[in-house]
């Protein structure tokens, strides 16, 4: 087991990469602390208690500070510290357009709002006590689409090269005090995020990974589980793409 003894925060946990995680994490050894904004994360906790490990749901929502603030209070109340943070939660704009001239600025505000402001709140909320207590390790999502030009993407590619911008900005702020930053940039993984996707566009994005298949949520959860065990001591700052080989094609 490669997590023992560690306090992994983990949102989007109630589905998809975030569960895969959650699930991951304990089986590494962590204590997980489960945040979704859907109560159903509950039950990615009931999963690991009944499996034998150690966690806890809360529901929060990644936008708000005050979630936040209540979170972490909760984590370090219950647990004492939070070691680990996997900043997963994320949305795309299903509801309409997600081009530059098609953008209502409602949508815009939602996409940037979960997956970067985000993203940025919950570093802000749980650096300080990793410094207080000699360090700590982050692992935001991008995705490929921080990297690329994709039809139909444009506030979700906005905020993901946000996330990879941030990432290497509190990785360069925060590595004296042992605080190590990364994010990974997963291709087309297979997960709730696609329901409603036709199956001749699964196909296609399939077939832009050199391996031509989807990803799998648990693959994301691996390379997490790299960053944050003995083997990620010296990783910081970087972006890295797991996505069967898509950035090299
Ligand atoms: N699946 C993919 O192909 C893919 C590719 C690249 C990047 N990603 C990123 O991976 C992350 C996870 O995606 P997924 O595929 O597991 O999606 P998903 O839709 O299955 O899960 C996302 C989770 O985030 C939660 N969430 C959404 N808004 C929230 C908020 N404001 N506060 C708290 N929780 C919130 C949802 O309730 C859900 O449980 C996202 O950041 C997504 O952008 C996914």
């Amino acid at each position: 087991m490669r997590l023992t003894g560690k306090v992994a925060l983990v949102t989007g946990a109630a589905q998809g990469i975030g569960e895969a995680t959650a699930l991951r994490f304990a089986r590494e050894g962590a204590t997980v602390v489960c945040a979704d904004i859907q109560p159903c994360a509950q039950s990615t906790a009931d999963r690991i208690t009944q499996d034998g490990g150690s966690a806890s749901a809360i529901q929060m929502d990644t936008t708000k500070a005050a979630d936040w603030d209540r979170t972490v209070s909760e984590a370090r109340e219950r647990y004492g510290r939070v070691d680990l943070l996997a900043n997963i939660a994320g949305v795309v704009a299903l509801d309409g357009p997600d081009t530059v001239v098609g953008l209502t600025e409602e949508r815009w505000d939602h996409v940037v709002g979960v997956d970067l402001k985000g993203v940025w709140l919950g570093m802000r909320a749980v650096i300080p006590s990793m410094i207080e207590q000699g360090g700590g390790r982050i692992c935001n999502v991008a995705s490929m689409a921080a990297l690329r030009g994709l039809p139909n993407l444009a506030a979700y590619s906005a905020a993901k090269g946000g996330v990879a911008a941030l990432t290497r900005q509190a990785a360069i702020e925060y590595a004296a005090d042992n605080v190590l930053v990364n994010c990974i940039a997963p291709g087309t993984i297979d997960t709730p995020i696609l329901a409603g996707v036709q199956p001749q566009d699964l196909a296609t994005f399939a077939s832009s990974h050199a391996v031509n298949r989807l990803g799998q949520p648990g693959e994301v959860a691996a390379m997490m589980v790299h960053f944050f065990s003995d083997d990620g001591d010296f990783l910081t700052g970087q972006l890295y793409p797991v996505c069967g080989g898509w950035s090299i094609k």
